[in-house]
């Protein structure tokens, strides 16, 4: 209940004007599909790219090792009563002494692509300055060993842990965040980059507003929605500047954002809902799409920004061209639909899962990759992550059943044109779930907390079959 039940509550009354359209109102799963309809034998195109997502604070641990300096993560889940069981990051998965053997794991997976992302004060251990060079070689050692196993590094510059350093120079609030970022990621691309092919900027740019400074649940804990708005802009920037000094550097490869997105319907027929969900969808989607691949702000969502609402000071000049930098590809992470009333509140239509913000609704995934492809043209898709908790240690049917469907929407997604690329579990690993600490197993692979012993779950065997034979 805390994370984006959070979130969808906190975005449904934060918009009051839309202008487009969204026809659907499915109110069954008719046309979902499910694990018994799924047809057999689905081919995914040559050259897929199956993986599976972590990311640094969630696996590696190592929170003081080899110089690492502390992110906004290390400070907030130390404080009391900010995760549900008191867990923090210090060990997690201990990736960063087991990568080896992680790595041993992903190659008999038969993985063919992993996603993770770099610690960016364990690089750079104030956020900027001093490389810290044992940190960097991690990331080398980790992309060596990757390629070595005939796996692809898709890479995310920034998975949430801004540097506490930063933090206490005013964090995303400060202007100044954007050009340290794009610092910061210029360093790491030219370092990483005759190796690495393709690089994601952010994560989740509306879980950090929506959850990080509006609900206060996710580090840094600040709940202030105007803020909030102030942060998501300079992220946005901080994306664009990221996405130019990738270019500076004159390293060959692709690059662009991860976006958690969700197709937004309205609850019932009523042309009031079918008005909110609007509302709904300029929050959820367009105002991280448009800025992104369109290099503005929808009409519709600044409108509900108030004259003096501090994100229009915010915006300079300038700053949407900068965002709308030309990105090669989008990643997609997609856990859940959102359906919005005639008064603008959210409501649940399908089944969830342990992570009560989740509806689990495969047809949603489907109508998002098409409706990227409408809206915003042909730019390469991959999935960066989609997943679901299971509370089965090892025989996790219940998440076999979601990857398969979700995979079956996929591939009608693809089978109509979209140009999905791959498709990323979250996750690779059971590691720190954020707020909800360690009572949350998202993994292909257990992992017992109190030996750090690995074991394959059920998951895990189907997904390699899945890989090896291209298709389910
Ligand atoms: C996503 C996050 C990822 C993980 C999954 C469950 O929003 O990007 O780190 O927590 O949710």
């Amino acid at each position: 209940m805390r994370r984006r039940h959070v979130l969808t509550l906190a975005a449904a009354g934060a918009v009051t004007a839309g202008c487009s359209t969204r026809r659907r109102t499915p109110s069954t799963d008719a046309s979902a599909p499910s694990a018994s309809a799924a047809p057999a034998g689905l081919a995914f195109p040559k050259g897929f790219a199956w993986g599976a997502s972590t990311s640094a604070y969630q696996v590696e641990g190592g929170a003081t090792a080899d110089g690492r300096g502390p992110s906004v993560w290390d400070v907030f889940s130390h404080e009391a009563g900010r995760t549900r069981d008191g867990g923090t990051g210090d060990v997690a998965a201990d990736h960063y002494h087991r990568s080896y053997e992680d790595l041993d794991l992903m190659r008999d997976l038969g993985l063919k692509s992993y996603r993770f992302s770099i610690s960016w004060p364990r690089v750079l251990p104030t956020g900027r300055g001093t490389v810290n060079a044992k940190g960097l070689d991690f990331y080398h050692r980790l992309v060596d060993g990757l390629l070595a196993r005939g796996i692809t590094p898709l890479v995310t510059l920034f998975h949430w842990d801004t540097p506490q350093a930063l933090q206490e120079a005013g964090g995303w609030t400060n202007r100044d965040c954007a050009s340290w970022f794009a610092d910061y990621a210029s360093m790491v691309c030219y370092s990483l980059g005759d190796k690495v092919q393709t690089w994601l900027t952010l994560n989740e740019p509306k879980t950090v507003t929506e959850v990080g400074y509006t609900a206060g649940v996710h580090a840094p804990g600040v709940r202030d929605r105007r803020v909030a708005n102030v942060a998501a802009h300079h992220l946005l920037l901080g994306h664009g500047l990221a996405v130019q000094a990738f270019r500076a550097t004159g390293r060959k490869g692709r690059i662009g954002a991860a976006l958690n997105l969700s197709p937004v319907y309205p609850a019932d027929d009523s042309d009031a809902a079918r008005k909110q969900a609007v509302i709904g969808d300029a929050e959820e989607n367009r105002r991280w799409l448009d800025p992104v691949l369109l290099g503005r702000y929808p009409d519709d969502w600044l409108a509900t920004q108030p004259a003096d609402a501090p994100v229009r000071a915010a915006i300079h000049a300038g700053d949407l061209a900068v965002i709308g930098t030309k990105s090669d590809i989008l990643g997609v992470q997609y856990y859940n639909p959102a359906y919005v009333t005639a008064t603008g509140a959210r409501v649940q239509k399908h089944p969830t899962s342990q992570a009560s913000w989740q509806q689990l609704y495969p047809q949603g995934l489907y109508d998002l990759l098409t409706r990227i492809r409408r809206d915003y043209g042909d730019i390469p898709l991959t999935i960066t992550e989609n997943g679901i908790p299971s509370v089965h240690p090892t025989d996790d049917e219940d998440r076999i059943t979601f990857l398969r469907d979700h995979l079956t929407a996929a591939h009608r997604a693809i089978r109509e044109g979209v140009r999905l690329e791959g498709y990323h579990v979250w996750s690779l690993l059971d590691n720190f779930e954020w707020a909800e600490g360690y009572t949350q197993r998202w993994g292909l692979i257990h992992v017992d907390y109190s030996t750090q012993q690995r074991h394959r779950k059920a998951s895990a065997d189907w997904y390699q079959q899945v890989i090896a034979r291209n298709g389910i």
